[in-house]
């Protein structure tokens, strides 16, 4: 018997691929090619050997006693991860290896028949795939509660009237609350994308092999079904070679990310002395060395400054595939990274982000009259006149006030008739914030019943 059959792990210091090789790997190899990153997918990795073993058994690959004996070796790892008491060592390529040379440890040279119809190759792509799925649904989780807390604060300010700007000047009058619920939905169709990439991650891998599949009856669907993936892959080289996966992953993390950095730019202009919108929590900002005064939004500018390195692992990402020849090449080991940093930098700006706004007073102030020179030009338009025409009384009009220094509510009865002739003494009542925002109609539109409805919509998506 030769000393790989006699334990897991063969070679001169104990690799795993060591029958090949006569001198041990360099130190600067080792430092260079292993990557500790993967050490997170040890419970994943575990969970994929647990379904391989029970497949290998039913096809009759492994008889009883051996499934068994691989079995509660597995379960025991899987124990030894959850109390956090698996040891890697320095040897251990990376974290197939570890567990593979752990269990040689548990229950000897039968260890040996776990690699069987199955490459690091299928196992790595499924592990991270498995990691993803679960990821992505706490994910979603914190989306859920990220949009209820939006809508809450939208719901308390469905009244409370703000400017609406474009280019960052005051242009029309709405709901605080509808400015909010804009941003809920946009997490909504995140959460809505990361359900459907849940939907192509959860594809099983495991039975491709190094790439080609074996000439062992090996079975993915039984592999698929024990780890609940709905479907395996229909090509083995795609299934070993492809990271689209990740790629669409990270994208939509990154898409989130961009989303919760408007919002949080959004928060710290809202909260300036010259905007005075909000009050955040002491427990949710920070102090200044030197300012004594001061209190600063760190949260909101870190989610805006972290989104920067999360696009650039969408980047980075596919940068790594673009070259690649099929179908397996270690250039793929370096996904992790990116993968890992983007969700991890989601879920503490979620988590950060929620607490802010959750525990923050709004207190917005009102828009200038400008806000509802549209609504002006609209009561004209309501009267048959063309809007262009419409347009150009109210904005000659503007002119007039502003090289007068004066703003829109101080136009008299004899000023609005004369800037023109479809005008009627009334129409001054139009020079009103709420009156604006309550005569809103049109649907989706920034008035307090808009929000309202919205609010309910919302809420049945996220029910
Ligand atoms: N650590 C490797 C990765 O992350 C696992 C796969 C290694 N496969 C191989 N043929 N060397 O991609």
């Amino acid at each position: 018997m030769s000393a790989a059959a006699n334990n897991a792990v063969s070679g001169p210091d104990g690799r795993l691929w060591g029958g090949r090789f006569e001198e041990a790997p360099a130190d600067a190899l080792w430092r260079f090619t292993v990557d500790t990153s993967d050490r997170r997918l040890l419970a994943v990795d575990v969970a994929g050997s647990q379904a391989h073993v029970a497949m290998l058994r039913d096809v009759g690959l492994l008889d009883a006693a051996e499934h068994d004996a691989l079995r509660s070796g597995l379960d025991a790892i899987a124990a030894e991860a959850a109390a956090g008491a698996f040891d890697f060592e320095p040897g251990d390529e990376d974290v197939h290896t570890a567990v593979e040379r752990r269990l040689g440890e548990l229950i000897g040279p039968v260890a040996g028949k776990l690699h069987t119809g199955r490459s690091r190759n299928d196992q790595v792509a499924f592990d991270l795939r498995l990691y993803l799925a679960s990821a992505g649904r706490q994910r979603i989780e914190q989306l859920r509660e990220m949009i209820a807390i939006l809508a809450d604060v939208a719901e308390q300010h469905a009244d409370s009237i703000v400017a609406a700007y474009t280019h960052l000047q005051q242009a029309q009058a709405v709901p605080l609350g509808h400015q909010f619920l804009a941003y809920a939905w946009m997490l909504l169709r995140d959460k809505e994308r990361l359900e459907q990439a849940i939907v192509r991650l959860e594809v099983s891998p495991l039975g491709a092999g190094a790439g080609a599949g074996s000439s062992l009856p090996l079975d993915p669907a039984r592999v698929a079904e024990r780890v609940g993936f709905p479907r395996y892959f229909d090509n083995s080289i795609d299934a070993v070679a492809s990271r689209d996966f990740a790629s669409e992953y990270v994208f939509v993390v990154a898409q989130c990310m961009v989303h919760l950095s408007r919002l949080a730019e959004e928060l710290v202009l809202w909260s300036t002395s010259e905007f005075g919108w909000v009050t955040f929590a002491d427990s949710h900002t920070t102090g200044s060395s030197a300012l004594p005064h001061k209190k600063n939004p760190d949260i909101a500018e870190l989610v805006r400054g972290k989104a920067a390195s999360v696009l650039g692992d969408v980047m980075a990402l596919l940068a790594v595939q673009k070259g690649l020849p099929l179908a397996y090449n270690r250039d793929l080991q370096e996904d992790k990274r990116s993968v890992f940093h983007a969700d991890d930098t989601l879920s503490l700006a979620l988590e950060a982000l929620a607490g802010m706004v959750a525990t923050a007073t709004f207190h917005p102030a009102p828009p200038t009259a400008w806000v509802t020179a549209l609504d002006l030009a609209e009561t004209l338009v309501g009267r048959g006149v063309p809007f262009r025409e419409a347009h150009a009384a109210v904005g000659a009009l503007a002119t007039r006030l502003v090289g007068e220094g004066r703003a829109l509510d101080s136009v008299t009865v004899a000023e609005l008739t004369a800037a023109h002739v479809g005008f009627e003494p009334d129409d001054l009542r139009c020079i009103d914030a709420s009156g604006s925002v309550a005569a809103r109609v049109s649907p989706g539109g920034g008035s307090p019943s808009s929000v309202h409805s919205q609010l309910e919509q919302l809420r049945t998506y996220l029910a």
